[in-house]
């Protein structure tokens, strides 16, 4: 599995086309493909904007079956849903030889939940970007079935395409970063819902201690309080004995149609309608 040889990144999205300018900038050839056409123009056009001179290239390629021809990794970036993520592996699984590594990008999702029927999921492990090239993390954990071989070839090859992994010993939903900060959002949420301090003042003292520019509420206004939501009740299902207050605040703000920067007004209302 030399990194010199073709890397698939399936789905053209926020995330694919980031992956492919990584890739490209890393001197890989990197194939892409998504059913929507105008996804891959756009994908081609943000990394000819991004990386201009990048040492390797991205091609737009029609089908599954063409991107993944003599490629050593496959990354899917298609939308986070469950059965969605099953075909593509399926697909991949088949179309594949058994030594292609398959990565899923999910957000949410253990790849131990896309493996069964698969011929050979000892390949298939999760790769956890943010958003390179602005966040250039990974967290790459285990299906529990996938070969510590495969780990580590992953493991060794994503810092030449400029990023830093960190491995998740142990499957978790949320994988590291996720859940830490879903801790933070959580209490944030309390201290608000309690009426300890509003939004703003928890921001306020959340960026002068931790010493970054922006505090979870607007955070979470940038995401979009929905998503925030479901965030938050998919941890709910999974975890007993989470507070239902943060729930409980989050789902007011939603049902009154304050969804974030998205809708104009969030926790925040000094957001333009076209902001
Ligand atoms: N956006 C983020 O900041 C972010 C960060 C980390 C992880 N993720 C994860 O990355 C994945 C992709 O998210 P995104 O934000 O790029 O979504 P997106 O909606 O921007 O892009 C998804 C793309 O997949 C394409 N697609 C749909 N079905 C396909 C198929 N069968 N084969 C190939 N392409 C297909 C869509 O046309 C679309 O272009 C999700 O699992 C998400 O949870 C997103």
């Amino acid at each position: 599995m030399p990194p010199a040889s073709p890397i698939a990144v399936v789905g053209a999205g926020t995330l694919g086309r980031r992956l492919a300018l990584m890739f490209a900038n890393g001197g890989a050839e990197v194939r892409i493909t998504d059913p929507v056409p105008d996804q891959v123009t756009e994908a081609l056009e943000f990394v000819s904007a991004h990386a201009p001179n990048a040492p390797g290239r991205v091609v737009a390629v029609p089908s599954l079956k063409d991107a993944v021809r003599g490629a050593w990794l496959a990354v899917e970036a298609v939308p986070e849903r469950l059965e969605l993520k099953r075909q593509v592996f399926a697909e991949l699984d088949r179309l594949t030889d058994h030594d292609i590594v398959l990565a899923s990008n999910s957000s949410s999702f253990p790849t131990s939940r896309m493996i069964s029927g698969l011929d050979f999921p000892e390949r298939v492990l999760n790769t956890h970007f943010y958003l390179p090239p602005l966040i250039n993390a990974v967290e790459v954990m285990s299906s529990g079935r996938t070969s510590r071989a495969v780990l580590d070839s992953v493991l060794g090859a994503l810092p030449e395409f400029g990023f830093t992994p960190v491995e998740v010993r142990a499957e978790s939903t949320g994988f590291i970063y996720n859940r830490i900060w879903a801790a933070v959002k959580r209490e944030s949420l309390a201290v608000v819902a309690e009426g300890v301090a509003t939004p703003a003042e928890v921001d306020l003292l959340y960026r002068m201690v931790v010493g970054v520019s922006t505090g979870p509420f607007r955070v979470m206004d940038q995401v979009g309080l929905d998503v925030a939501l479901d965030i938050e009740n998919g941890y709910a299902a999974e975890r007993e004995g989470l507070p239902e207050g943060p729930r409980a605040l989050l789902r007011e703000y939603v049902e009154r149609g304050f969804l974030g920067v998205k809708s104009g007004r969030g926790f925040y209302d000094d957001y333009r309608e076209d902001s």
